[in-house]
């Protein structure tokens, strides 16, 4: 990976750790300054899970949670708040073998290990190697949707941190029982149909501004068109909840 990310102390008199994010030759790219939650420690996650490598984790010292940092062209894109059943994060690091080890205040280690689990991923697999596409495709089309599951679940009914998308197709837009939809998409009108899922999946912010989902950056159409195809499917499989 071409960045190099280091904590330091960027503020002398008023210190605050922060995660400096650096290019091969330690040119500084962006610097994300925690909120003040006591940022103790920062990793960067590899070989745990496909959805989260590459990503940081930091370890914080107030919230009795750690947060997950996603970085793209330099700017830290989303932070998602991993709670975790443990007091205050000394020390944290991704041990490269698949876990990532947590030290606490009062000495105790929480290790966390990816779940072997791969709930409902199965069925969009099933979807994916349903549809006459081409090897690479398909490839592409399996990660686009690991990286929709990271936040959202195809389960229809069941919300995560998102509104759940297996029955997305043809519903209306901001129209499940998720609770946290912003206004933003709460004014849309209209349902998800392949045109307004092809618009919002390449630009959020130009379909509905101020909407709290991030841009997938999906930069090949082919893959926006086999991802409502998935969605498409996974509506048919999954019914309506
Ligand atoms: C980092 C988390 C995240 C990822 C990754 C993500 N989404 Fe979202 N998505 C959200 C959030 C949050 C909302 C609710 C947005 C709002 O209320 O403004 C949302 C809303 C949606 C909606 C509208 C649902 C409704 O009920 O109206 C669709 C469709 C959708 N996402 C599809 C996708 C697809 C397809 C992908 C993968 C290519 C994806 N999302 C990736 C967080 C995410």
């Amino acid at each position: 990976m071409a960045q190099t990310v280091c904590i330091l102390d960027p503020d002398g008199d008023r210190p605050r750790l922060a995660a400096i994010i650096a290019d091969a030759n330690c040119a500084q790219k962006h610097v994300w300054r925690a909120p003040s939650v006591g940022l103790s420690g920062l990793t960067q996650i590899s070989n745990f899970h496909p959805a989260w490598n590459g990503d940081l984790l930091a370890a914080t010292l107030k919230r009795g949670a750690a947060l997950r940092l996603r970085i793209r062209d330099n700017r830290v894109v989303f932070v998602e708040p991993i709670e975790l059943p443990s007091k205050r994060i000394r020390y944290i690091l991704s041990d490269n073998r698949g876990s990532v080890v947590l030290w606490n205040d009062d000495s105790s280690l929480l290790i966390l290990r990816p779940s072997a689990e791969n709930y409902a991923g199965g069925r969009v697999d099933s979807i994916i190697a349903s549809l006459n596409v081409s090897d690479r495709l398909a490839r592409s089309l399996r990660t686009t949707m690991e990286g929709c599951e990271e936040c959202h679940s195809v389960v229809a009914g069941e919300h995560v941190n998102a509104p759940n998308i297996g029955d997305v197709f043809e519903r209306k837009i901001a129209g499940s029982s998720f609770r946290n939809y912003s206004t933003a998409l709460r004014q849309t009108s209209g349902e998800w149909s392949e045109e307004n899922l092809r618009l919002f999946i390449s630009d959020p912010q130009g379909f509905a501004p101020g909407t709290t989902m991030p841009d997938p950056s999906i930069a090949d159409p082919e893959v926006v068109n086999g991802g409502i195809a998935v969605l498409r499917d996974l509506a048919s499989v999954c019914g309506r909840n």
